[in-house]
């Protein structure tokens, strides 16, 4: 089966790849593990639906998958008069095999978003990806980014990407929640030559991702958009899957909050597709003077949002952005961002991860807000993690009341 050779031929993990195919055809020898439908003339996404439904009623059928230890899954059926064998493994990475059933005419495509190019259905590739996470389960953890829990009880074993996403599940009542996510050096600082990226690793990623993954709407400060060259990096479709599975739109929106507008208008943060998504405009957040005097430019490629008269009025932006339906906002820094949040007491959450180096120079802590009366609140350990290269990940969230409104 041409799939399972392409699958076989770009896996990486040892082991032969283990196949799940979903069809209404009996199993052949040749394919590993067969779910069929039984009825002749489904079509692959009616397939996929069955399956889908099925794994909501019947947890066994999703235990028992995962117990064999699924790497992917695959589709086959008739598209458009012809025949298509499509697999996604657990990363989302995709094979599509089109052509006649058993004629010599096969092509086969692997990749990302080759759903997408071969032109399949984007419902296909959404249940498709749902079953993989379903079925398959997470993916492994990339190199040197095993995470266990530390604290209040400390692990044995390492954590899945579901383990980890319950790790940081937000609470129940989380309308309007901020969370500020950061990473700093032992000694506190939160950039090294003007950036990041030195800071971060493997398992800070991973953390970030599954933050993001619950995310409505990313929230920075124009200086981190430009120190960092700052565009969101594309998601996986199954990481997709389980953001549409809880009611978010695959990416999340993204705010900056800016007096100048010195930004880079042809620069990642304006692209509007990611992996084959087409985004809204990013929302500039502005206050009064910075809204009288921007161009068209500026205006044809971003969504202006005014808060405040001279200074962008952090409360009244989250108000509006709440009352536009941002209820779950992560805010990503940087420094003086996350200063002024703290000082005006907008956040609810703060998710931080220390990185085992002592740097020792001069440069930014991850809040660097006005001069004056110290950020007041009560700060409570919620989790700590800990990851095999010895990055510490705290969670800390407000303990007692805020005096905030969420609106
Ligand atoms: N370690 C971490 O977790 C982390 C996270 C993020 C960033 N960083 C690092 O932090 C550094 C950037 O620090 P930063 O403090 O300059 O970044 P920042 O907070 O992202 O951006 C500051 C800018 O945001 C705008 N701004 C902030 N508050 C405003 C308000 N009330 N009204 C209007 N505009 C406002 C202004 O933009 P305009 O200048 O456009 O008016 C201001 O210059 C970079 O080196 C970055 O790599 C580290």
């Amino acid at each position: 089966m041409c799939v399972l050779e392409e699958l076989s031929a770009t896996w990486r993990r040892g082991g032969p790849p283990r196949l799940l195919t979903i069809s209404h055809r009996p199993p052949k020898p040749t394919v590993p593990a067969v779910l069929a439908s039984g009825i002749d003339g489904h079509t692959p996404l009616d397939l996929l639906a069955h399956w889908i439904d099925q794994c909501h009623r019947h947890r066994g059928i999703v235990n028992t998958q995962r117990d064999l230890g699924v790497d992917a899954v695959a589709v086959s059926g008739e598209i458009d008069g012809q025949h298509i064998g499509y697999a996604m493994d657990r990363n989302g990475l995709e094979y599509v095999v089109r052509g006649q059933r058993h004629g010599p005419e096969r092509r086969c495509t692997s990749g990302t978003d080759v759903a997408a190019r071969t032109r399949l259905p984007v419902l296909l590739t959404e249940r498709l990806a749902e079953l993989v996470w379903r079925l398959a389960g997470p993916p492994p953890p990339a190199a040197g980014s095993r995470i266990r829990d530390m604290w209040p009880a400390a692990g044995l074993i390492d954590l899945d990407e579901d383990e980890l996403h319950e790790r940081y599940a937000l609470p129940a009542h989380h309308e309007g929640y901020v969370r500020l996510v950061t990473v700093s050096s032992i000694d506190g600082l939160a950039a090294v030559d003007g950036s990041s990226a030195a800071l971060t690793s493997s398992g800070d990623q991973r953390v970030y991702r599954l933050i993001k993954r619950d995310a409505d709407l990313l929230l920075l400060g124009a200086g981190t958009v430009r120190a960092e060259q700052y565009g969101q990096t594309a998601l996986s479709a199954p990481e997709i899957a389980r953001r549409r599975a809880n009611g978010l739109p695959p990416y999340p929106a993204v705010a900056v909050v800016t007096r100048s507008l010195d930004l880079d208008l042809g620069g990642p943060l304006f692209h509007r597709s990611i992996g084959g998504h087409r985004q809204p405009p990013p929302i500039l957040i502005v206050p009064a003077a910075a809204a009288a005097d921007h161009g068209t430019a500026v205006a044809d490629v971003a969504d202006l949002l005014v808060a405040g008269d001279q200074e962008v009025n952090l409360n009244q932006a989250l108000q509006t952005l709440r009352q536009r339906g941002h209820r779950r906002i992560v805010c990503e820094g940087g420094p003086s961002l996350a200063g002024q949040l703290a000082q005006a007491d907008l956040l609810d959450e703060i998710c931080m991860t220390i990185t085992p180096q002592l740097l020792a120079v001069a440069g930014p802590r991850i809040t660097a807000g006005p001069a004056g009366q110290p950020a007041g609140g009560q700060w409570q350990l919620h989790r700590s993690l800990l990851d095999e290269q010895g990055n510490l990940f705290l969670r800390y969230t407000r303990s007692g009341p805020s005096d905030r409104q969420v609106g």
